[in-house]
């Protein structure tokens, strides 16, 4: 397993993407860059962190031996190891907001992109793109983001947070391996965002409407109990969780 580190990028998702294209990429190659100069947040948005202070870097995972049940427990084990990894560093209050955000109370801390590698109609490789608020004690404009150093008072050291969330992967990649697909779901599960509580969404359309948030469906999709008591799905482009 190598550890690319660069000085900048345009994002480390599309240097990996570029680089598994060329050549063969192993296992667990991962690249982390100090300034990303088009870092990619989730449907089609930027993501700006501050230089040097918060990590931003991409994993590639080879998935070709896995038999995935969904796409969606790539998803599931990346925002698990992030999460483990942040109750390892006594990070409290953590919860992941469907699909893959890490939040502590309601601030976000961290944000997950997964590009898929696709060869012959099946997925060959995940490239897990991670941004993580570490040592940034301000943002201005963003009253919903946070950081470790905001939360913990403590600065962090960012290999060694790297190496930490890759020992993780490793291990969250093992049981999926292993198809333990009910045991990540109910990890998952545990920790979902405003799940059973009273809550407000917008649909496509701009549309707001209340329910509960109950679980994941099989495929990934967001379970939300609605007003006349039937459980309906809904995937990412479908709905918004505002609060
Ligand atoms: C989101 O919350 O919308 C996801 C943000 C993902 C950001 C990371 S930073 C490293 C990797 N490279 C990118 O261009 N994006 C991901």
């Amino acid at each position: 397993m190598s550890i690319i580190k660069l000085n900048a990028t345009d994002s480390t998702n599309s240097y990996l993407r570029t680089l598994s294209a060329r050549e063969n990429v192993e296992d667990y190659t991962t690249v982390v860059a100090k300034k990303q100069t088009q870092g990619r947040g989730q449907m089609g948005t930027v993501w700006d962190a501050e230089t040097s202070k918060n990590l931003t870097f991409s994993v590639y995972k080879d998935v070709s031996g896995f038999q995935l049940d969904s796409p969606f427990y790539i998803s599931m084990v990346a925002a698990l190891s992030v999460l483990k990894t942040l109750q390892f560093f006594s990070i409290s209050r953590l919860r992941v907001k469907w699909p893959n955000d890490i939040l502590s109370a309601d601030k976000k801390i961290c944000g997950i992109l997964i590009e898929n590698v696709i060869k012959q109609n099946s997925i060959n490789a995940s490239i897990i793109g991670i941004g993580l608020n570490v040592n940034q004690t301000e943002f201005k404009n963003l009253p919903k983001a946070s950081s470790l150093s905001i939360l913990s008072g403590k600065v962090y050291n960012l290999d060694e947070l790297v190496m930490v969330i890759l020992n993780n992967l490793k291990g969250y990649f093992l049981l999926l391996k292993d198809g333990k697909y009910d045991l990540i779901k109910a990890e998952y599960e545990t920790h979902l965002f405003r799940k059973n509580k009273p809550s407000t969404f917008k649909d496509v359309e701009g549309l707001m409407f209340s329910g509960f948030i109950k679980g994941i469906s099989d495929s990934g999709k967001l379970l939300v109990l609605l007003e006349d008591n039937i459980i309906k799905s809904f995937d990412l482009k479908e709905i918004t969780l505002l609060y």
